[in-house]
């Protein structure tokens, strides 16, 4: 396939997603890759494909004496540079292809072996300063296309729907719009209703969203959705990333950090907090999953231009 968005950085894991010494395979852009990261925190990167019988490494295992990957199908191992190791030393020449990978702080970016057309966005370590990370929840691939994906994380509208079920949401408001090329920003004030017990048992991550809340979005073209919860209780920020795996396929993951006031209550709703961000997911891949192919809307809805002004970031890049 050719590569969506030629040139883009793209967030492909948080750290903690790939443990220790532990093969982790990503899909970008119709190639297959496989990272690990050794006990000093180190990351490597290689083609998936094994060079001798094109088995999957990921399927292998890590050598950590030698910070190695074994392919499943030989035990043939391959280091970080992608050269052999056999025989008890390594080829002097790559045998298998590296992909160059930016890390920074605890996120990992790349740009897919493709020259660079913008730079990595400052955002992630900027709003998450003084922040504790919580974790990473909605780890999933999407059965639909980058664009679709995208266009749902600036859809104001469709919390009314898609996210009606779980946060009662009655109404959503949106101003302070900015505009900066790749960056936007806005908030959006949201108004739900009464949440009935069963649900708030099910979710008690609801008890600490009031009736009215602001959010405080912005967005890193093109992979990087993220907005602030202002909540009684401190502050919750998401951040949800976004990469193309095939042309019909998008991966998604959200990251999410709290700053709360009182730490035990804050420590007590890390876990539903995770399980509200996957419950959004979930409710978004149900919405782009069942959807028919995109055609020109013959409705306009309020705030539709900030859709509409990434769907021209798209088609125009
Ligand atoms: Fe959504």
């Amino acid at each position: 396939m050719l590569p969506i968005l030629s040139g883009a950085p793209w967030l492909i894991a948080h750290r903690s997603m790939l443990g220790i010494n532990q093969p982790y395979k990503v899909t970008l852009n119709g190639q297959d890759y496989v990272l690990w990261q050794n006990s000093n925190g180190e990351i490597s990167a290689l083609n998936n494909i094994c060079p001798h019988l094109q088995a999957s490494l990921a399927d292998g295992w890590i050598c950590q004496e030698r910070n190695t990957i074994t392919c499943p199908f030989h035990a043939i191992e391959f280091d970080g540079q992608g050269r052999l190791y056999q025989n008890g030393n390594f080829s002097t020449q790559a045998i298998t292809e590296p992909l160059e990978l930016t890390v920074i702080d605890d996120y990992i970016w790349t740009y897919n072996g493709l020259a660079a057309k913008i730079p990595i966005s400052s955002l992630l370590t900027r709003i998450t300063k003084g922040f504790e990370f919580i974790g990473v929840a909605g780890i999933k691939s999407i059965k639909g296309d980058f664009l679709s994906n995208l266009l749902i994380n600036y859809d104001y509208n469709h919390q009314n729907g898609t996210h009606r079920e779980s946060f009662k949401i009655k109404d959503v408001a949106v101003s302070d719009y900015e505009e900066q090329g790749y960056t936007t920003k806005l908030s959006q004030t949201i108004t739900r209703d009464e949440n009935t017990l069963q649900e708030i048992i099910n979710n008690p991550a609801l008890l600490i969203i009031p009736k009215k809340f602001t959010n405080q979005f912005e967005y890193a073209f093109p992979c990087l959705t993220s907005f602030i919860a202002q909540i009684p209780i401190g502050q919750i920020i998401q951040i949800h990333a976004l990469y193309p795996e095939t042309e019909a396929q998008t991966k998604t993951f959200v990251m999410l950090f709290g700053r709360f006031k009182n730490t035990i209550i804050g420590s007590f709703l890390k876990k539903s907090v995770l399980k509200a961000a996957d419950e959004i997911i979930r409710q978004d891949t149900n919405a782009i999953e069942k959807s028919y192919k995109r055609s020109i809307p013959k409705i306009r809805l309020p705030n539709e231009e900030i859709m509409f002004y990434a769907e021209k970031l798209y088609q125009e890049w």
